[in-house]
């Protein structure tokens, strides 16, 4: 009966298996002291400014509905990024934000091209409104193949999802790259660029994505206040679009999806530029620490462009992933991904990077 009432799509989903949460592994374990590398958080916590504006928040508007449009927070970052504040659409998260863009423009059998190796949001999206997913391989440098995703074109292309900085594999796409591709995808494609790691970006040929906008109107960039503003847990991220993109995904929206608290913390976050600075100086030192130790193990990494390293062992991720665990450090294996032997690992405080590189050193000799 379930069956029938079900929405086929739906029904054919594999389970959602979220990572391990730490409470998880310490009851399971029996240990006190876990440390969870998997989930690319910011290790610094959250902006002293943010939290400071977001007890305020708590104390004295907590009983009142959040403001729908998040007006202020859309004023501030459309005089940053010196747009337009019709150009921007902001949601519980960018997981919000990507629900969004299906809800409002993927009808049944539209295909959606992302890479094969990617953020898993934009299968799940694509398949939960009845799409096609279109996967393209990465290229020999782990690196999305964006000819690839021209080529992967048809009459029935509804969009792109283009992860730059890509995650789980850390790369990123080029300037040169990403040009190319806006210039060869026809105005009905929407081209999204999924940006949530740009801050972390330190390689100069790195396109300037929002300069792109005003030659196409078809492109989405997307940014989120997760990783370094260290917001993950308030859920609150971003889309930049052409003011007809935005106004369309403004009826699908849901009345109020960006909570008071979340809404006071990113404003106040976008003036602690001190607080931008020191998490990527940090990150940017934890990159080197782990790339030395892989060295030192042999291992093949890929240099990352983000808040974490893609690391190949040359043996079951998965296998290693468990005897981490029972150290308490939790990875991230790539193993449903199509990665069995890759693992994905947060950077964090030198410390925490110390003590992940220990234990994956005594989990790799098992
Ligand atoms: C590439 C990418 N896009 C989007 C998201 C989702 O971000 P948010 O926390 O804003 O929902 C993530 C989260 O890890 C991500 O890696």
């Amino acid at each position: 009966m379930i069956n029938d009432l079900t929405r086929k799509c739906i029904l054919n989903r594999k389970d959602y298996i979220p990572g391990k949460p730490v409470e998880e592994v310490k009851r399971e374990l029996g240990l006190t002291d876990v440390l969870k590398m998997a989930s690319n958080e910011n290790p610094l916590g959250v902006s002293p400014l943010a939290l400071e504006a977001m007890i305020l928040e708590l104390q004295n508007n907590s009983n009142l509905y959040p403001e729908s449009l998040c007006t202020e927070l859309v004023e501030k970052l459309a005089s940053n990024h010196g747009i337009n504040p019709g150009q921007i659409f902001i949601d519980n998260g960018l997981d919000g934000v990507i629900t969004m863009i299906g809800l409002t423009f993927i009808n049944p059998q539209d295909e959606v091209i992302f890479g094969e190796l990617t953020f898993p949001a934009y299968e799940n999206i694509t398949s939960k409104m009845d799409g096609v997913c279109i996967t393209v391989p990465m290229t020999e440098d782990n690196c999305l193949d964006l000819d690839g995703f021209v080529q992967a074109i048809t009459p029935r292309t509804k969009m792109m999802f283009v992860c730059n900085p890509n995650n789980p594999s850390g790369t990123i796409n080029t300037r040169e790259e990403v040009e190319r591709l806006l210039a060869s995808v026809p105005p009905n494609v929407l081209v999204i660029l999924d940006e949530a790691y740009y801050n972390f970006v330190d390689q100069l040929d790195f396109p300037q994505s929002i300069s792109y906008m005003k030659d196409y109107p078809n492109l989405m960039i997307l940014r989120t206040f997760s990783k370094v503003m260290g917001l993950a847990g308030l859920r609150i991220g971003y889309a930049i679009a052409s003011s007809e993109i935005i106004k369309v995904m403004l009826k699908a929206r849901e009345p109020f999806p960006v909570n008071r608290i979340a809404q006071a913390g990113a404003l106040a976050s976008l003036q602690d530029k001190e607080f931008v600075t020191k998490t990527v100086t940090l990150n940017w030192a934890g990159r080197k620490q782990y790339y030395k130790a892989f060295n030192e193990m042999g291992l093949r990494y890929y240099e990352s462009q983000t808040n974490f390293v893609y690391v190949e062992l040359g043996k079951s991720a998965d296998d290693v992933f468990q005897e981490m665990l029972r150290d308490g450090v939790i990875v991230r294996p790539l193993t449903a991904q199509g990665r069995p032997f890759a693992l994905r690992i947060s950077i964090g405080t030198p410390e925490q990077n110390e003590r992940t590189i220990a234990v994956l050193k005594k989990a790799m000799c098992k």
